[in-house]
């Protein structure tokens, strides 16, 4: 697998066309975590130039611009910064990885916002660099929100085939039987790419407790992710020099700093330079 798979599987045409449907009338929040977070973040960094990384479409864009005027978006899928320009044709936006914001300079933003588990993309190396690249183009107290996918929760170790989530409990209900079916009888070709995508990832998994490699069930099980755990996320933004304010569960409860154990789908950090 190329180390860009991610970036191939989000560049697709027809996942670009997924996130111009979320960037229409459906604008909004992703869940009350990322509401939480963001609320949180818009009462300190109100007016301060917003670096938003993995813009896709530009779900975020209009919530973030009530925050600020000044705002750079950026995804390093071309496609995607064309379905951006097509929403968002008077803004500023760039092909950029987040793993190397070279074009940006020292303190540049002050708040950076990756949403949506983008940050998941990359691997677990790899997601030192990018923290390192936020801190480095963060100014003096800038804010860093970003979500990242639990390996504790219920969206790790899906399988095409699944009645209920894993850490869901499986009660039986015909109803969701009959859903479960006719929605793969409207999608037979989802489904034939949905399990090809699984079998050949099967393989691949990498499951080190604390995190974990594996696919994720949207876009037919195509994009190959990274989950974290609460003990593995604190470590990795206090590592880079960061002070985690709160964590978010995806219901918008708080993660409280002594919880060592989560089975939140996603988390978001809200943290500070
Ligand atoms: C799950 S989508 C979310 C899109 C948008 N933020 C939203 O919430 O609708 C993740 C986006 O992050 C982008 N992305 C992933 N890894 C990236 C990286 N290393 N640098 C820049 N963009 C990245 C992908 O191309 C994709 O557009």
């Amino acid at each position: 697998m190329s180390t860009d798979h991610n970036r191939d599987v989000f560049d697709s045409e027809r996942v670009a066309a997924a996130y111009v449907e979320y960037a229409g009338p459906t604008d909004g929040f992703l869940d009350r975590g990322e509401a939480a977070a963001l609320v949180a973040a818009a009462s300190v960094a109100r007016g301060t130039p917003i670096l938003d990384v993995g813009v896709g479409s530009g779900r975020t864009t209009a919530l973030l611009r009530l925050i600020s005027d000044r705002y750079v978006a950026i995804d390093y899928a071309p496609t995607m910064v064309d379905a951006f320009r097509r929403n968002f044709p008077d803004l500023q936006a760039h092909v950029a990885d987040a793993r190397n914001l070279a074009d940006f300079a020292d303190g540049e933003f002050g708040l950076i916002v990756f949403s949506n588990n983008g940050i998941d993309t990359v691997t677990h190396d790899e997601r030192v660099r990018v923290l390192a690249e936020f801190h480095r183009v963060l100014g003096e107290s800038g804010i860093l929100v970003f979500s990242t996918l639990n390996r504790n929760g219920p969206s790790f170790g899906e399988k095409p085939f699944q009645l209920s989530r894993p850490t869901q409990r499986f009660t039986f209900s015909l109803a969701r039987i009959v859903t479960a079916v006719g929605r793969r009888l409207l999608d037979p070709a989802g489904v034939v790419r949905s399990v090809a995508n699984w079998w050949s990832a099967r393989s691949r998994v990498v499951d080190r407790g604390t995190w974990a490699v594996a696919p994720l069930a949207a876009h037919d099980f195509a994009p190959f992710m990274h989950f974290t755990t609460v003990a593995d996320v604190r470590r990795l933004v206090t590592d880079a020099g960061f002070t985690i304010s709160e964590i978010f569960a995806d219901d918008g409860s708080i993660v409280a700093p002594d919880v060592l154990a989560s089975s939140a789908d996603n988390f978001t950090v809200f943290a500070r330079k």
